[in-house]
């Protein structure tokens, strides 16, 4: 399998899908073989999952179950897309995978990491991203923003201590797995932000190519 799996992650309002636009246009006009995709969803199962993880009136669900939902949207979304594109030696570009769920359910939501990792173990098929791009941004901030702008969906509503844990979650999750993992300074200008995405990108797609 010679492709290679980049994902993004970071807090809500990091900048992540402005970001994702940029690179694939970037990727275009290198004319390199790649898909991006999202989590939650990706796929047409994947999707409507999504819906119901995130639908505001869905205010009773309970941690497991949306710990659940997230996991068994990503199982779809290995099967049919992430692994079947690698193997074919594409890129793939997507926003948020399993670093989500571990910050998200298993610290948010003090579904403990061990336990969140081991469903999501089951659902991945061992596939791990060869890059991840951290975007690291005041989590308060940005999602004052973005709650404002559009009302929110489920997770976003979260108030902003859920918010603070899922950031310190992620802060601890970046020492416990570093491997792989390059962190971007988010709260620069886009441009800069880019260029500090496209430099580890550049990177890693070097090492494909030695
Ligand atoms: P998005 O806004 O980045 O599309 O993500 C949707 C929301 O779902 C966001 O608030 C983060 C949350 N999320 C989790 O809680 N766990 C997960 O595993 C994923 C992928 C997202």
């Amino acid at each position: 399998m010679n492709g290679i799996f980049i994902t993004l992650e970071g807090p809500d309002g990091s900048g992540k899908s402005t970001i994702m636009e940029l690179i694939t246009d970037y990727f275009n006009n290198k004319n390199i073989d790649f898909i991006t995709t999202r989590e939650p969803g990706g796929t047409e199962i994947g999707e409507k999952i999504r819906n119901i993880v995130l639908d505001k009136d869905n205010k009773n669900m309970a941690a497991e179950t949306e710990a659940l939902l997230y996991a068994a949207s990503r199982g779809q979304h290995v099967d049919e897309k992430i692994l079947p594109a690698l193997k074919a030696g594409k890129v793939v570009l997507c926003e948020r995978f399993v670093l989500s769920s571990l910050a998200y359910q298993g610290v948010g939501r003090s579904l403990g990491i061990e336990k969140v990792k081991m469903i999501n173990d089951f659902a991945i098929k061992g596939i791990v991203p060869d890059l991840t791009l951290f975007f690291h941004v005041d989590p308060i901030s940005t999602l004052d923003r973005k709650t404002e702008e559009k009302g929110g969906d489920r997770l976003e509503r979260e108030g902003s201590q859920f918010h603070q844990e899922v950031y310190e979650g992620y802060m601890k999750l970046l020492k416990l797995y570093p491997e792989n993992i390059e962190i971007i300074d988010a709260s620069k200008s886009i441009e800069e932000v880019f260029n500090q995405s496209i430099y580890h990108i550049e990177s890693i797609l070097k090492k494909r190519e030695e």
